[in-house]
């Protein structure tokens, strides 16, 4: 439940609705799926048998399992490298997270009345943005240095159940209005030529990496956690279902809400046709879908983004985990301030980032995720499939799965991530760079 609640996050409601509505709709829906679940299932597996075999931080996991010096510094190096990625990618996520707590408060403050203060929280400007970025990474600070595993899974598994049925219940609403039949059709109705566009399928391996929190030794310190007692090929499956079928939903809600938002004379095109703010997208045509229900919709709001503020913060805690562990095992240093010196870095890099916004935002954001966690990605599938003994991954697999040599995860998955993956991960890169 915790390694779904770091997957499920705004990767789902946030990043795989927009990339859809900007790459295609039906096109990047039907690559999205595919490339899901034939590699990043597979990279989640290595991450998750990798981890609880090694008990450590990605840098210690990976040098535990190289046999030779070589291999132990490219671990570690690949270690070290996700660790800085992971960090990068809280940088951004704090203030996106930050703006769900800003809308949050923003519903209660129209339930009260105030006017002033609504259009304060709800108005991008930098005083709020740092203000919410920094309340946001606060929380995140405070629960990682209570521990990790307190009270995150209670959390996660009754967050998830009660996202799935609020994006349920708003995708029948959205779907009774006038326009929404025209994004469902653009988020059903695949353009075949389109899926095959190389920067399509580059954005839609980076979206499934970012969704499931892939490359950056996230899921492998999750992986530690999980008990020997767990079947880990199910459990990493049932984490990649749940993590879709989230962002699936998100689409039929998000991709309708746009439409509907366009038929109410809400700007959402320029005129060549691309989107006018990718990164706001959720944040004008939600609202302008709550504002449509009349008074029942503050608190629909209102329940909508105090979930997706705890969707990020239990994916952020796990981003934070991943440096804060290392910093931890490797250096010798109490929990307590190891949290708090890195959360002041974070906090500094994302306040760069905000007094950058228009050139830093989407250059960390697309850097960190759509090149940096598909290769990291490909980093542990070359560790687990040609570097780690191939006896000791079948030992790990054994605890908790006594049977799995008959079963076929163990027909296909080793080769597969040994050659299909990495080979797949790489033609995709070069045919982007075509
Ligand atoms: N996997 C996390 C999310 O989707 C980062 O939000």
């Amino acid at each position: 439940m915790a390694a779904a609640g770091s997957a499920v996050g705004l990767g789902n409601i946030w990043g795989f609705p927009t990339q859809a509505a900007s790459n295609g709709g039906a096109a990047f829906l039907l690559i999205y799926l595919l490339l899901a679940f034939t590699l990043a299932y597979p990279a989640l597996m290595a991450e998750l048998i990798i981890g609880r075999h090694a008990h450590a931080n990605a840098v210690n996991a990976l040098r535990l399992i190289s046999p030779g010096r070589l291999m132990q510094r490219i671990g570690v190096g690949t270690g070290l490298v996700g660790l800085v990625v992971a960090s990068f990618i809280l940088s951004f996520y704090s203030i996106i997270a930050g703006w769900m707590l800003a809308y949050t408060l923003a519903s209660i403050a129209e339930l009260a009345g105030l006017d002033a203060l609504v259009a304060w929280l709800r108005d991008f400007s930098l005083g709020r943005n740092l203000l919410f970025m920094l309340i946001f990474l606060a929380l995140t600070v405070g629960i990682i240095s209570e521990g990790v595993k307190e009270g995150i899974e209670r959390w996660s598994s009754r967050l998830m159940p009660m996202l799935l049925i609020s994006l349920v219940l708003l995708v029948i609403y959205v779907l009774t209005l006038d326009g929404a039949m025209a994004g469902l059709r653009v988020y059903l109705l695949p353009d075949f030529e389109r899926a095959l566009e190389p920067g399509l399928i580059i954005n839609a391996l980076g979206s499934a990496f970012f969704s499931l929190s892939l490359g950056v030794g996230t899921m492998l310190i999750y992986g530690s956690y999980i008990s020997d007692r767990e079947n880990l090929p199910l459990v990493g499956g049932l984490v990649t279902l749940v993590d879709i079928c989230i962002a699936v939903t998100a689409g039929f809600l998000v991709l309708p809400a746009m439409y509907v938002a366009l038929h109410n004379g809400v700007e959402i095109f320029t005129a060549s046709g691309a989107l006018i703010s990718e990164d706001t997208l959720i944040f004008t045509v939600l609202p302008a879908l709550f504002d449509s229900m009349g008074i029942a919709g503050i608190v629909v709001s209102l329940v909508f983004f105090f979930l997706m503020s705890i969707a990020a913060l239990t994916s952020s805690i796990s981003m934070l985990e991943v440096p804060v562990a290392y910093t931890i095992e490797q250096h010798n240093v109490g929990r307590k301030p190891a949290v708090v010196v890195i959360g002041l870095i974070i906090a500094a890099v994302s306040a760069l980032i905000l007094l950058n916004f228009d050139s830093l935002f989407g250059l960390v954001v697309t850097a960190t995720t759509r090149y940096s966690q598909p290769l990291l990605g490909f980093m542990f599938c070359i560790f687990a499939g040609w570097v780690w003994h191939r006896d000791n991954l079948l030992q790990e697999l054994r605890r908790g799965y006594p049977e799995v040599e008959q079963g076929w995860f163990w027909k296909i998955w080793p080769w597969y991530v040994r050659v299909v993956c990495p080979v797949i991960i790489l033609a995709i890169f070069a045919q982007s760079l075509t």
